[in-house]
């Protein structure tokens, strides 16, 4: 059968992966998918940087949005990051020229996220973004497929790596946050502005996402409530370590009486809930479902090999054909009305 052919914008560590995916298992997804994968075109900032792949055999473009109307491509992986400038740019230019959209990032969606279904929808093509929230862990999948039979009443979890690594550190070691912060840093899973994540903003946007695929939701990053942990101190941990709790940074969608509450806040975990046990850099989310019961999803929210598989999980549905609207509705019925606005930011 006839190739996927796929171009790569931003080649850094999960367009990288997202290479060395597509070689060592390519059989594999070969059968899996039902036809070949190919990456045909890339774009990257730096060509020269030695990234331990065979780039000679991809056509390069210096100007990203290009490969959005190149002809011999199916689908854009949009790897470059940020809410807007070239990476708006790129993705509505793909899904205006009706080409498929696998992105990993959850800013642009958390800001443009209707407006980018509308337009897929309007294109007929596919607009993916299983790497956009935890990395690894299938929980867009998981959300919008496996539980889409339920009523959600509440999906909550642990959405940033750093912070959470921030945390497990700070209690293991009974340090400060300023200490273990750079080492955090070193993990290479912070965001190009670090403030993203320990200001709880990375987390808030992931968590605008689950809660359009667990309520109907709009994508609203500004009805979010966010507070992050750069305020948490040694001695706060110790004094919820001696009350049989631990301090996690966790986001929260509900159902209230005024409509969904979204907030991102340090919270105090008790012992016997799963979260508790979530410990460095992994990330965990719990959804509720009125027949399904509580779900717990957990896994490697960041890095190469973790979130290379969820972009290229998403280019196998592609390629089956198996997609249907971004957010498990058609956007039109994504109802805004019932987004509360959930206070301070
Ligand atoms: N900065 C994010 C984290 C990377 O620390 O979890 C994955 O989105």
């Amino acid at each position: 059968a006839e190739a996927l052919r796929v171009a790569l914008a931003g080649l850094g560590t999960v367009g990288g992966g997202v290479v060395k995916l597509l070689d060592a298992n390519r059989d594999l997804i070969a059968r899996r998918a039902g036809r070949p994968i190919e990456v045909v075109a890339v774009s990257a900032r730096d060509r020269t940087r030695d990234r331990g792949i065979d780039l000679s055999r991809f056509a390069w473009v210096d100007d990203s949005s290009s490969l959005a109307t190149l002809d011999e491509v199916d689908v854009v992986v949009e790897l470059v990051g940020g809410s807007d400038g070239p990476a708006l740019t790129l993705a509505r230019a793909t899904l205006a020229a009706g080409r498929h959209l696998v992105t990993a990032n959850k800013a642009l969606l958390a800001h443009h996220g209707l407006e980018l279904a509308e337009t897929a929808e309007r294109g007929s093509a596919a607009l993916k973004f299983e790497a956009a929230v935890a990395g690894g862990i299938p929980v867009i999948k998981g959300l919008r497929e496996g539980a889409a039979a339920n009523e959600i009443g509440r999906v909550y979890g642990i959405l940033n790596g750093t912070c959470n690594f921030i945390l497990s550190k700070m209690e293991a070691e009974g340090r400060d946050f300023a200490e273990v912060l750079s080492e955090a840093q070193a993990l290479g899973y912070a965001e190009s502005d670090p403030t993203f994540d320990i200001d709880g903003i990375d987390a808030a946007h992931k968590l605008s996402i689950l809660a359009s695929l667990a309520f109907g939701s709009q994508p609203a990053f500004g009805a979010v409530a966010v507070h992050g942990i750069r305020h948490v101190l040694g001695a706060d941990i110790a004094e919820a370590a001696a009350l049989g709790h631990r301090v996690r940074l966790v986001g929260v969608a509900e159902a209230g009486p005024q409509g969904l509450f979204q907030r991102v806040h340090p919270h105090l975990v008790p012992l016997d809930h799963p979260l508790a046990h979530v410990t460095g850099s992994t990330n965990a989310v719990v959804a509720e479902g009125n027949f399904v019961g509580r779900l717990l999803f957990q896994g490697a929210g960041a890095g190469e090999g973790p979130t290379a598989s969820a972009v290229v999980a998403d280019l196998i549905d592609i390629a089956r054909g198996e997609f249907g609207p971004a957010f498990a509705m058609p956007a039109g019925s994504l109802s805004a009305a019932s987004v509360a606005d959930s206070g301070e930011r």
